[in-house]
């Protein structure tokens, strides 16, 4: 089924960029401001001119704290928060009664999705001279089992034996560069590195069509030994509702069988895997040379695109669960336009801790609303009504984003702007060890 408020949203999605690098220049302005002290009401400044804007403006930005910033940082960092765990929900707990300490009039938006999870992953590599090398799935620095494996989220179930091969981005041109090398991947076990335009789910389809059984992929420019985990899933929002929003009494759902459904969802398996894991395979292939373009960060002793002689030898089982997640906004009303909204915005889970993502930009959110909070007891409210909005499972495809739009849809002709504050901070990773 198109879907034009589907499209819509990866519009917005490419907007997002901008709006990031605006909101940085704004975050970066406004902690340039001493902190006055906020905490009580008492010591407000006194005001001689209450309904001048730019006394609001000034005071607005005179409260900028990154202590408290910090503060919200931490505590929204104690715990992984996987959407549909129980760490998501004290999450969403959290900041839902950091909205209503403030004063907001808080809403928060249960429903159910379809989200998965790993429960058993294994991958071998037979290697033509050294015999059998069980490979580490996990990651280092994982905390006990609270912390998810490295997973695809919404791969099929699959356990499969083939023999590894190199393919670059996994796009159509490399598979064609492949075929001139005389390489043919049907049978094989793909390596491909994330980038070159592709998403996760494309690389995995593409792999699919050539003929491939299993595809894994890994990361460059974060450590050696990071893995990043994501969704394979085509398209965003709950899979089981697309286009409308699947509120928990009552939500009409599609089946997980129905072609609808099925046609998001890749055929075969795939796991992401550190670099260090990657080059341990692709240091063993036989066969032509790695094009001079494809090696990125690759260890120079990586010679060889396969296939083979090493097989990989690889399970993936996991479960698919409906789930609830939870949507909570903050809405502070407008005076002269009330029925014209401006969100500002951030989803809330997180693969494990997400100190970056997406924390420093809900940390910066909480801010956001500890400051208008207390500009409302000095009198001010906006012009438009503003709505601040923590989004839950945008990991697995945006569902909550998507759903907030699905369930707003009949007010998205009053909607003014939105500002997604995915990532406020990024840290600054170099190549190379450590
Ligand atoms: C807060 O920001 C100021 C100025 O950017 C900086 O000097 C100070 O060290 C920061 N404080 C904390 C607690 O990070
Ligand atoms: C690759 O091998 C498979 C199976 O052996 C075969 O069916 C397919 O036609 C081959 N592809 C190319 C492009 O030669
Ligand atoms: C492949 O891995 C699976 C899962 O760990 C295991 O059950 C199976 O015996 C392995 N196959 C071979 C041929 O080693």
């Amino acid at each position: 089924m198109a879907n034009p408020l589907q499209s819509r949203i990866t519009k917005l999605s490419t907007v997002t960029i901008s709006f990031i690098i605006l909101l940085c220049i704004l975050g970066f302005y406004t902690t340039h401001y001493t902190f006055t002290q906020p905490s009580t009401e008492t010591q407000n400044p006194i005001n001689p001119n209450p309904q001048s804007k730019c006394h609001f403006h000034d005071t607005y930005l005179s409260l900028a704290s990154n202590y408290t910033v910090s503060h919200y940082l931490r505590s929204l960092t104690l715990h992984p928060h996987l959407a549909g765990t129980t760490g998501a929900h004290q999450t969403a707990q959290y900041v839902k009664t950091h909205f209503q300490n403030q004063g907001l009039d808080t809403k928060v938006v249960e429903y159910s999705v379809l989200l998965s999870y790993p429960t058993y992953l294994s991958l071998t590599a037979h290697f033509s001279d050294l015999g059998t090398q069980e490979i580490e799935c996990s990651e280092l620095g994982q905390v006990g089992s609270r912390v998810v494996r490295p997973y695809h989220a919404y791969s099929p179930p699959g356990s499969v034996m083939g023999m590894a091969v190199f393919v670059n981005y996994g796009r159509g041109e490399d598979y064609r560069a492949l075929g001139a090398l005389g390489v043919n991947v049907s049978g094989c076990v793909v390596v491909a590195r994330r980038g070159g335009g592709m998403s996760r789910g494309g690389v995995v389809r593409r792999a699919a069509s050539e003929g491939a059984v299993a595809v894994l992929t890994y990361t460059e420019g974060v450590s050696v030994k990071g893995v990043e985990r994501g969704t394979v899933m085509k398209g965003l929002g709950d899979p089981l509702s697309p286009g409308w929003a699947s509120v928990v009494e009552g939500g009409e759902r599609l089946e997980r069988g129905d072609d609808e459904v099925m046609e998001r969802f890749p055929l075969i398996s795939s796991m992401p895997i550190s670099i260090e894991t990657a080059e341990v395979i692709l240091r063993s292939l036989e066969g032509p040379q790695v094009p001079q373009e494809w090696r990125g960060t690759l260890n120079p002793k990586v010679g060889r695109v396969g296939p083979g002689p090493t097989v990989l030898n690889f399970t993936y089982q996991g479960e698919e669960k409906i789930s609830i997640v939870r949507d909570i906004f903050a809405v502070i009303r407008g005076t002269e336009e009330p029925d014209r909204y401006i969100l500002l915005g951030n989803h809330r889970d997180a693969w494990t801790y997400g100190a970056v993502d997406p924390n420093s930009g809900t940390s910066v959110l909480l801010d956001v609303a500890r400051r208008f909070a207390f500009l409302r007891r000095l009198g001010w409210s906006p012009r438009r009504t503003i709505i601040l909005c923590s989004w839950d499972a945008e990991e697995f495809g945006m569902v909550g984003n998507v759903f907030f739009l699905e369930f707003l849809g009949f007010l998205k002709s009053f909607f003014i702007g939105c500002l997604h504050h995915h990532l406020i901070l990024r840290v600054e990773r170099t190549a190379g060890t450590n």
